[in-house]
């Protein structure tokens, strides 16, 4: 963390109360003037930070942004978030998390308040607006290429965990789709780098439509799209968001490394919106039309076709049709 985070932090955990220039100076190791600076570049960030000569700094009011200060005081995980890269734009978090995986320890997450370049699966364009959250979760977890569907399953879980602890109904469309009211609020792009036997990294990529007008989307997801700020008829904090999600996931990931991933998949199902459901899966290859019954031990879907024959869908693109 840089000096004006970790001002920021002590600022926040300090809950309005006065803070001294002297005290921040000393506990940080740097001069007077250097907190000052810092205090007069997070006021022209949109914090109000009143001041005192005597009794120092205290923290009025927070803009909403989600930079590694606001999200990481108060943040109850030990790994998820333990080192924060913020970004008020870039192309795509994914993008930089690749990029960085190399270098930083497991649980890094790479933020931002919008994406010029914002990437959806099956290379689709992913729209990524101000208001959103869209954030990577670099993950270093010692499995075979194999598993790394259920890493995926697990995002959608801790999301939609989430997403229900806002008091909103949010459900799973297979792989990782989350609804709410049959709508999408939330995509999850996974990306790996491995080898033939072992995952180096996974970049666990989500995005979720916060405080988004989806009115202003383009007409071919206007319909199908939602938002947290539609469904509850207000704007959410995303700090506090962000942060209860990266504890779900945090929450999830301990399970999975303690090899207890039937516990994420049974809530997996209970979420879930396809089984059950009529769907028209679209992979690289064809097109198969089925009953949704069930999800196997590596995320895969199980079809039962018209002519009763059971399919098995490692990736593809879901539909939920109507009943035939
Ligand atoms: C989907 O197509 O449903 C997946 C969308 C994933 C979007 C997120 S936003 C954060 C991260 N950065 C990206 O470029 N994509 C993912």
């Amino acid at each position: 963390m840089n000096i004006k985070d970790k001002i920021l932090e002590k600022l926040i955990l300090s809950k309005g109360k006065r803070v001294s220039g002297e005290k921040l100076a000393h506990e940080l190791s740097v001069s007077r003037t250097a907190v000052w600076k810092q205090i007069k570049e997070l006021r022209e960030e949109g914090y109000m930070i009143d001041s005192s000569t005597n009794l120092g700094y205290s923290l009025v009011k927070t803009p909403d942004t989600l930079n590694p200060g606001n999200i990481k005081a108060g943040l109850k995980t030990s790994i998820i978030g333990k080192d924060i890269e913020y970004f008020k734009e870039t192309e795509s978090t994914n993008i930089i998390a690749r990029e960085m995986a190399g270098s930083v320890e497991e649980g890094t997450v790479v933020i931002a308040e919008s994406q010029t370049g914002g990437r959806g699966r099956m290379g689709r364009k992913w729209l990524s607006p101000e208001g959103g959250i869209w954030l990577s979760i670099i993950l270093k977890p010692r499995i075979q290429p194999l598993y790394a569907p259920r890493i995926t399953l697990m995002a959608g879980v801790s999301v939609a965990k989430t997403i229900q602890s806002f008091g909103l109904p949010a459900k799973i469309k297979w792989p990782n789709d989350v609804l709410i009211n049959g709508k999408k609020v939330c995509g999850i792009l996974t990306e790996i780098e491995a080898e033939i036997d072992m995952i180096d990294y996974c970049v666990v990529g989500i995005g979720i439509d916060a405080n988004v007008d989806t009115e202003s989307f383009p007409e071919e997801f206007r319909d199908s799209s939602t938002s947290l700020k539609k469904e509850l008829g207000h704007e959410i904090n995303r700090v506090d968001f962000v942060q209860k999600l990266m504890w779900e996931f945090e929450a999830l990931y301990l399970k999975f490394q303690k090899d207890d991933f039937p516990s994420i998949l049974e809530e997996w199902r209970n979420m879930s919106a396809t089984i059950g459901e009529w769907v028209k899966i679209t992979t690289q290859s064809r097109t198969i039309y089925g009953e949704a019954i069930g999800v196997d031990n590596e995320g895969a879907l199980i079809l039962e076709t018209g002519e009763g024959r059971l399919e098995k869908i490692v990736a593809g693109n879901c539909e939920h049709l109507r009943m035939p």
